[in-house]
């Protein structure tokens, strides 16, 4: 062969392998909204930075006609790139060549990736757009899933690890994505299940469509296993590079710091007027952290699901914070089993990748209720209170209006290991709400009182001036400061200065056994 003919078998391979599944399957792609998986690619990674991995693969498998389906590549895109000069590890599946199915050295590039962003400790960015297994590869394709969640598992805590899912993930393959840290889902374009609407026609008889059943609201508002939700391809992606920009590159560093223009000393005069006089009306605590943290810096996460608890980044004077918020405009800011799953996987999230966390706390306590008993909060409860007493990095709380029994200890005890506890002047901490607590203890004097209903208001500003005052708390040094609301900026700051560079050991163990 001549170098002539060399250089031209070069530029008609290489033409196929950048083709996919060829013009007809890429314009099929676009016209469903979808963009090709070198086309994402190119969205996600800072210009020109792609190198790519395995690119030449091809199935080994013959079998049900495969020798005639093979595509340079086999289905997938894998390889490393930057993110905001930052490098990361990523792989994008090419429906277009065999609907992005899952054959053995798809996997083994997929894979690949996941072991070379590990021993580099960078970033792993997962686009999924598959049919899943690939059928005629049979057992081939399952080990090659074996390898992926594998790798997923050794991954996790050392790298972030993120799930965009654009396109069908079915069956088993839900489950990579599962074990990663975040999963982003884009309305009409994702889908996840574990089996799809036929099947379950089949054996259950009902009827839902594949959008209601695995879509990006089915996922990000019930099931909670997809962390954000989008429009459009383009805005996960862009997202995504904002996402990486709060997250240090793996376990051993610290978070980027970025350039912080909101002066760190501002007032907030605003968060005096935040609180209702009434206890017991609700108000957005999305307010405060909009208030208190760097001007739109907060980034939610599944901000769709569990509401009545708020989690997300945002930064304090250019230091990435997770923020544990209560939320009392959704259920009274009540603990559930659901609200408890999301805080605490968050804050091990958190603690995984040395983010402080900071807790703003206005709860009541656990919802109570046999629904809640039976599906086991007494176990979902204790995984936020396992997350905190474990997790070393610097956690601060702050609480904002009332911090009541068991919740109060998840969201902002010191013995349970929060490192510095703030509250506001109007705080209320107690083994239980005033009311409830005088029906109990003084319930004898309440009925043999003349005027119960006087009786019982007396009993209940009793309690609250003597019980649940902060500087009751702060007496026994479970408080360290009651602030001014108006300085809660400043106080915030101040607290996580304190404690950065904070370092904590742990008994040493194989791993602790959380209530799951
Ligand atoms: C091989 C597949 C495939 C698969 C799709 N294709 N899925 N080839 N293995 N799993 C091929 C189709 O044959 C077709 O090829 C091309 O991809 C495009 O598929 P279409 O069906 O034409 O596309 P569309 O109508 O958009 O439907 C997409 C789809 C559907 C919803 C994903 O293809 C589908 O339901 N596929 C099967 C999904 C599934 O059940 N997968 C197995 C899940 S079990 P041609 O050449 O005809 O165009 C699983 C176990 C994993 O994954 C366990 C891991 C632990």
């Amino acid at each position: 062969m001549t170098n002539e003919e060399a250089f031209a078998r070069f530029e008609e391979t290489r033409e196929k392998m950048l083709k996919g599944g060829g013009d007809a399957r890429i314009e099929a792609q676009h016209k469903r909204g979808k963009l090709t998986a070198r086309e994402r690619i190119g969205a996600l990674l800072d210009e020109d930075s792609f190198s790519e991995q395995n690119t030449y693969v091809v199935p080994r498998s013959h079998d049900f006609g495969m020798d005639k389906k093979k595509f340079p590549g086999d289905g997938v895109v894998s390889g490393s790139g930057r993110i905001n000069g930052r490098k990361v590890y990523l792989s994008s599946q090419d429906f277009t060549v065999l609907g992005g199915s899952l054959g053995e050295m798809h996997a083994i590039r997929i894979a690949d990736a996941q072991i070379d962003a590990l021993k580099t400790g960078s970033p792993f960015i997962q686009i999924n757009d598959s049919g899943g297994a690939r059928i005629q590869e049979g057992t081939l394709s399952l080990d090659g899933y074996a390898k992926i969640f594998r790798a997923n598992t050794l991954s996790s805590g050392v790298i972030p690890q993120i799930s965009i899912i654009l396109g069908p993930c079915a069956g088993g393959a839900v489950y990579s994505p599962a074990i990663t840290d975040f999963i982003m889902m884009v309305e009409k374009v994702s889908n996840m299940y574990i089996t799809g609407p036929q099947v379950i026609k089949a054996v259950t008889g009902e009827e839902i469509s594949q959008e209601d059943l695995g879509g990006a609201r089915a996922h990000t508002f019930k099931s909670g296993n997809a962390h954000f939700r989008f429009k459009s391809e383009d805005e996960c992606l862009a997202f995504t590079r904002r996402l990486l920009s709060y997250l240090p590159s793996n376990n051993k560093e610290k978070p980027p710091v970025s350039e912080c223009t909101d002066p760190v000393d501002r007032p907030t005069p605003e968060l005096k007027d935040l609180l209702p006089e009434n206890q017991r009306k609700p108000y957005d605590i999305r307010s405060l952290i909009n208030s208190a943290f760097d001007a739109d810096s907060f980034i939610e996460v599944q901000a769709d699901f569990a509401q009545n608890i708020v989690v997300g980044f945002a930064k304090l004077n250019g230091y990435t914070v997770g923020i544990m918020a209560n939320q009392p405009k959704m259920m009274a800011a009540v603990l559930d089993i659901n609200a408890s799953d999301k805080a605490a996987r968050f804050v091990r999230f958190c603690d995984s990748f040395n983010i402080p966390v900071v807790s703003l706390v206005d709860v009541p306590g656990f919802l109570p209720g046999t629904a809640q008993e039976h599906g086991g909060i007494i176990r979902h409860g204790a995984k936020l209170l396992f997350a905190i007493a474990e997790a070393t990095v610097p956690k601060i709380a702050l609480i904002v209006r009332k911090g009541y029994g068991g919740a109060f200890i998840a969201m902002a005890s010191k013995n349970l290991g929060y490192d510095r506890v703030l509250a506001y002047p109007a705080a209320e901490i107690a083994v239980m709400g005033a009311e409830g607590a005088a029906n109990i203890i003084f319930r004898k004097e309440i009925e043999a009182a003349e005027d119960p209903a006087a009786k019982r208001q007396e009993k209940i500003e009793e309690f609250k001036v003597q019980v649940m005052n902060p500087f009751i708390a702060a007496g026994y040094g479970y408080v360290d400061d009651v602030i001014d609301p108006a300085q809660t900026r400043k106080a915030l700051w101040k607290s996580l200065e304190m404690y950065l560079g904070k370092e904590e050991t742990r008994p040493v163990k194989k791993h602790g056994n959380m209530p799951l």
